[in-house]
């Protein structure tokens, strides 16, 4: 993977749900000379390089907001109540460490546990929901969360920035890699695409609250009215124990994978096609996925306006919506080359036809 670095970056980054420009900041820092610049009134940021015959527009769409937290209440001795942005499930979280963006700053903190000393024996099975959990930041009142640490209700949580590289070759482990993925795939795309002809306007969208349903995906569809649009995705690797009784769609290591269905949108059949046609061509690796259940930016998009062919591309992504996950920057490569090649052939033409 060429740019590790900027992966890093943006995984770093904090971003969840409704606070999503530090994301934006780094994509327009990296793609203010190569492209020209817009935003939309809900945040999203949208960058627009035009080719030859500026048509047909190909958009290329991946949110910039993480899975986080928002601040509920604050307790009279100084602890946080919280509820979730995007899906969580409740017992990932005890003994996890957040940071939460104050008005002074950052603070750490960690969702609190009861020691095993203090459970009783039925107690110790026993399924905690995230109402009845609480941040500690170690604060004494909650007149101290306010006044030193500038926390209050409304403020925004994620867990804590953590991003590193694995024993073996091309696995890395780290924060919000869904969908900072996506956003890294959109920069190093526009990055080599510079040098190339072609007669489409690109349009790469960073955009907001995919998260909490697709809210982002919507108006940049609206302002941005493409003719295509390939999503790009961090989606769940299925290849860990358990998860599933047949052949993992989406496997570490098991290449770029193109989504045929989920329960949002049905990819575009013809597009799909001529995907799949371009990754058997490149000898690129790819695997093919039925989604039962979960959606992307384009369940929106394919349904803006008088209706956009779209389809996804995925990197997938062990432990997604926790604190950590686990990736392949192989998968990363493939995806990054399908792109590449695919966006080569298309032309007013090829679109026309989808
Ligand atoms: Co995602």
């Amino acid at each position: 993977m060429e740019s590790i670095k900027l992966l890093e970056r943006l995984s770093l980054a904090f971003g969840p749900s409704g606070y999503e420009h530090e994301i934006a900041e780094i994509m327009t820092g990296e793609l203010k000379n190569k492209t020209k610049v817009k935003k939309d009134r809900l945040g999203s940021i949208i960058f627009e390089k035009k080719g030859l015959d500026a048509q047909p527009r190909i958009m290329l769409a991946a949110h910039m907001d993480e899975v986080g937290f928002i601040i509920q209440n604050i307790t009279k001795k100084g602890f946080l109540r919280f509820y979730p942005i995007g899906g969580w499930v409740s017992q990932t979280l005890p003994g996890q460490r957040i940071i939460i963006k104050g008005k002074k700053g950052y603070a750490e903190g960690i969702i609190g546990s009861i020691p095993p000393h203090f459970l009783k024996k039925k107690e110790e099975n026993k399924k905690m929901e995230i109402e009845d959990m609480l941040i500690d930041i170690g604060a004494k009142s909650d007149k101290q969360v306010k006044e030193l640490f500038g926390i209050e209700i409304g403020s925004f949580a994620t867990p804590l920035p953590y991003f590193s590289k694995m024993k073996n070759p091309h696995l890395f482990m780290g924060k919000a890699f869904d969908n900072r993925i996506g956003c890294a795939l959109i920069i190093n795309l526009f990055h080599r695409m510079e040098k190339e002809s072609h007669p489409n306007t690109l349009v790469g969208a960073g955009t907001v609250q995919e998260e909490v349903g697709l809210r982002g995906a919507k108006t940049v569809a609206e302002y941005v009215k493409p003719d295509m649009a390939i999503v790009l995705e961090a989606p769940p690797a299925d290849d860990f124990p358990g998860i599933t009784k047949d052949k993992p769609q989406g496997a570490l290591g098991g290449g770029v994978q193109i989504r045929c269905f989920d329960p949002t949108m049905i990819g575009n059949v013809k597009l799909k096609e001529l995907v799949i046609e371009t990754a058997e061509k490149n000898r690129i690796k790819y695997q093919l996925a039925v989604r039962t259940g979960g959606g992307t930016d384009a369940g929106a998009i394919h349904i803006s306006g008088i209706g956009v062919p779209t389809i996804v591309f995925g990197v997938p992504v062990r432990y997604t919506h926790s604190h950590i996950g686990m990736m392949n920057t192989e998968d990363y490569d493939s995806a990054l080359k399908l792109l590449f090649k695919f966006l080569k052939r298309l032309n007013k033409e090829t679109v026309a036809k989808l």
